[in-house]
């Protein structure tokens, strides 16, 4: 695949689209992100965003069309290819998938599955391993002294950060997020969104985020992406979208 300009893309969607059944969730679809950028998905309900969270880690397949992850075509990819490409993408999902009545440090390790052998990591459930890197990802998500609490005596703010943690040990080279800040209340909403463009800016970590927060989107985002009944409708810089636009793409 093509790059755009000097610098290769770290996503590439190339004519996509992705049927479920009857239902057409995204219809040829073209989009390159580049390393570092901050981009925000938005539009309606059913628009299509989650899936195309879920092309860009390789957990969905077009139907039509090419997706490439820093240069490889993921369904190209033999299964050890593509689960090392799919590491390093790490994704935060709206329902955080932590297990509750496990320590925080579990949750977090959880994230590293991939790469340890299963002795380590049935051991690691008894005696808990990677600790150190684990209490630095929780440290960079503000909650360093959450390691060996109960994951569900926490607020979902935190669970949110587990979440976002668990992610970090993965040392991905981008971070996906779904939603993230629908289920909390906007001063923790404003929070999780400080805490996202930090780790961007300090790791220069790409970030995709879907959000229905539009202001947000504007405000954390270098690039908006607006999704209409599975189509790009508008893809440009924050600072270029107008009322206008948006007003347009949630149009019933
Ligand atoms: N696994 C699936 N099986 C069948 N249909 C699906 C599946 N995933 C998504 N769809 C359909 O694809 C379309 C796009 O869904 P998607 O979840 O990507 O939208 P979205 O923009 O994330 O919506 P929301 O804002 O509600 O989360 C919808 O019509 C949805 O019903
Ligand atoms: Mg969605």
């Amino acid at each position: 695949m093509q790059s755009s300009g000097t610098v290769a893309p770290i996503f590439q969607l190339e004519g996509v689209s992705c049927r479920f059944g009857a239902v057409a969730a995204l219809t040829d679809c073209s989009l390159s992100i580049l390393p570092g950028e901050r981009v925000a998905l938005i539009g309606p309900s059913g628009a299509g965003k989650s899936t195309l969270l879920s092309l860009l880690n390789g957990s969905q397949v077009p139907t039509v069309g090419r997706v490439a992850i820093m240069g490889l075509e993921i369904n190209r990819l033999g299964t050890r290819k593509r689960r090392r490409m799919q590491r390093l993408v790490g994704t935060v999902y709206q329902q955080h998938h932590l297990v509750g009545n496990l320590a925080v440090i579990h949750n977090v390790n959880a994230g590293q599955l991939g790469r340890w052998p299963l002795p380590l990591a049935l051991w690691s459930l008894v005696w808990p391993q990677g600790v150190q890197r684990a209490a630095e990802a929780l440290a960079q998500v503000g909650i360093a002294d959450k390691l060996y609490a109960r994951t569900d005596r926490l607020s979902g703010g935190q669970q949110q950060r587990v979440a976002l943690a668990r992610v970090l040990v993965q040392d991905p080279a981008a971070i996906l997020a779904d939603e993230p800040i629908s289920s909390v209340d906007p001063e923790r909403s404003r929070a999780m969104m400080d805490l996202l463009r930090q780790l961007s800016e300090t790791t220069g970590k790409t970030l995709v985020i879907s959000l229905h927060e539009v202001e947000f989107a504007v405000k954390y985002c270098d690039r908006i992406v607006g999704l209409r009944q599975g189509q790009i409708f508008f893809d440009a810089p924050a600072t270029e979208v107008s009322k206008a636009m948006m007003t347009d793409l949630y149009e019933l």
